[in-house]
């Protein structure tokens, strides 16, 4: 399925562009995702343009080098990123070469490339209905609290109030940060009266319900909506997410039928602007998903998705339902993990669960050490029979049966001893693989991207020193 000869014509099939190309005239990287070679020097293989991966390897295994950076250095359409590095990872190997291709959007809220703002983006826009705003609080909860503590019944309530704020905002078409003086001020009608005047009477009512709730009740949620919000009293946050009279606006309907990239760069952890990121990748892949269902079915070129850092960046409460539909309309999500329990954690056992089943190419990597997972990995690569010879000595002589038995294929000690470079495939409908990963550093043209990738690392530290300068 996924061998050069497959791949190419699986391409054919998912992109009508290049439906009367020859086969000889289609360039590899329009047939799909390099993910390694088969063996040492064997054919490539590749995840076609409507599978949905998860890859999972530990730190320094070669996630950025050997499939974020390729992948959206050959991607053929938009590229989205999520990361919480730049300097020496894949934001700077890559911005170069993805500028030539189109435009080049990257927001830096965190200053984590020390990124000047060349653009803003609304929240708000898809915060106009109620699923949109209820999602849009789902993601400062989701970036503030475990799954496991996101259904108490503060972060429930939490999470109604921000939905209902973010819906008046959004009705009223201010600004996301107007919504912290609404939260700093729990007695301010202007609020309901918004939602009222708008037509959405039951979320007013359910509003009003909590404003005038007993005052410890009422405080409690506030505060904790307060802090699942926080980081938009950052003012060098909000910036980016507030209008702009001088800097374009990043729209992400226009985004998916562009050859446009969005970095997407965050640091980790509460407080940190991992909400804005989430909503606004969960953003693009929507309005992706919107945009295809318009152009017949699938996106032309593909929109390549790379959630690097995944679970600390982009927790998108949703992403293991979005798995089951992103790839059938030619949006391409690559969500990567350091390991099965990081999952777990971002999106509960069943939320995990769900996402591995439904993507359709796994790939897992060196330092898996998680003996229960290499116990599970090992079960889905299958046993196979081994023949077992026995001698026997009895009074009629020496005699030798033969018998049959069952073995694992791949035992879960040597899935976790998977040296750095290599990497187990298993993907819907073909036999495991063992992978040889093609990590961009050891490809042609790897000298040019070295050098632009120092160069863009030495600007952060330029324009982190030139800050420093101008502060002191
Ligand atoms: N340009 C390079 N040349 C040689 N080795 C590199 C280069 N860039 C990164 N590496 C090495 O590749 C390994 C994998 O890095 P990376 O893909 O960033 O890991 P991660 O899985 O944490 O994303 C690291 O050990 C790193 O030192
Ligand atoms: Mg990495």
């Amino acid at each position: 399925m996924l061998l050069p000869k497959e791949i190419t014509a699986k391409a054919k099939s998912l992109r009508p562009s290049l439906a009367s190309a020859k086969p000889g005239s289609i360039r590899p990287q329009d047939t799909g995702i390099l993910l390694g070679t088969l063996g040492e020097r064997g054919p490539e293989v590749r995840a076609s343009w409507e599978d949905v991966a998860v890859a999972i390897m530990a730190p320094r295994s070669g996630k950025t080098t050997s499939l974020a950076v390729p992948s959206i250095l050959s991607a053929p359409g938009p590229v989205l990123l999520t990361s919480n590095k730049a300097a020496g990872d894949a934001y700077t190997a890559t911005v170069d070469a993805r500028s030539a291709t189109g435009r080049v959007w990257t927001m830096d809220p965190q200053q984590i490339a020390h990124t000047e703002q060349a653009m803003w983006w609304d929240p708000l826009h898809d915060a106009r209905d109620l699923p949109g705003a209820r999602r849009l609080a789902g993601h400062f909860v989701t970036a503030s609290v475990d799954a496991s503590n996101a259904t108490d019944f503060w972060s429930t309530a939490a999470a109604n109030t921000l939905t209902a704020l973010f819906l008046a905002a959004g009705a009223d078409g201010r600004p996301i940060t107007d919504v912290l003086g609404w939260l700093a001020q729990p007695a301010d009608r202007a609020p309901i009266d918004i939602l009222k005047a708008n037509g959405l009477t039951a979320i007013a009512a359910q509003l009003q319900g909590t404003v005038s709730g007993a005052v410890e009740t009422r405080d409690g949620i506030y505060e904790t909506a307060r802090q699942y919000a926080a980081c938009l009293l950052d003012p060098g946050i909000a910036v980016w997410v507030t209008p702009s009279d001088t800097l374009p606006e990043f729209k992400p309907a226009d985004f998916a039928t562009s050859r446009d990239t969005l970095f997407l760069l965050s640091k980790d952890g509460g407080g940190s602007a991992s909400a804005l990121i989430a909503a606004a990748a969960d953003s693009v892949m929507r309005s992706a998903v919107v945009q295809a269902e318009r152009d017949g079915g699938r996106l032309d070129p593909p929109l390549l998705c790379i959630l690097d850092e995944a679970a600390n960046v982009c927790k998108i409460q949703d992403l293991p339902d979005l798995y089951s539909h992103l790839g059938s309309r030619g949006v391409i999500p690559i969500t990567i993990l350091q390991s099965y329990r990081q999952g777990q954690k971002c999106w509960g056992e069943a939320g995990m669960d769900a996402m591995w089943s439904a993507a359709t190419i796994k790939v897992l990597g060196s330092g898996i050490d998680d003996a229960d997972f290499a116990d599970k990995l090992s079960r889905l690569v299958g046993e196979h029979d081994v023949e077992s010879i026995s001698h026997s000595t009895s009074e009629s002589g020496r005699s030798t049966s033969t018998s049959m038995r069952q073995e694992r294929i791949l035992p879960p000690d040597q899935i976790r001893a998977l040296p750095k470079g290599k990497a187990l495939l298993l993907a819907t409908g073909i036999k495991p693989a063992l992978l040889q990963l093609r990590p961009w550093y050891k490809e042609p043209g790897a000298a040019a991207i070295g050098k632009a990738s120092a160069a863009q690392t030495a600007a952060i530290t330029d324009r982190a020193r030139a800050k420093a300068g101008a502060a002191a």
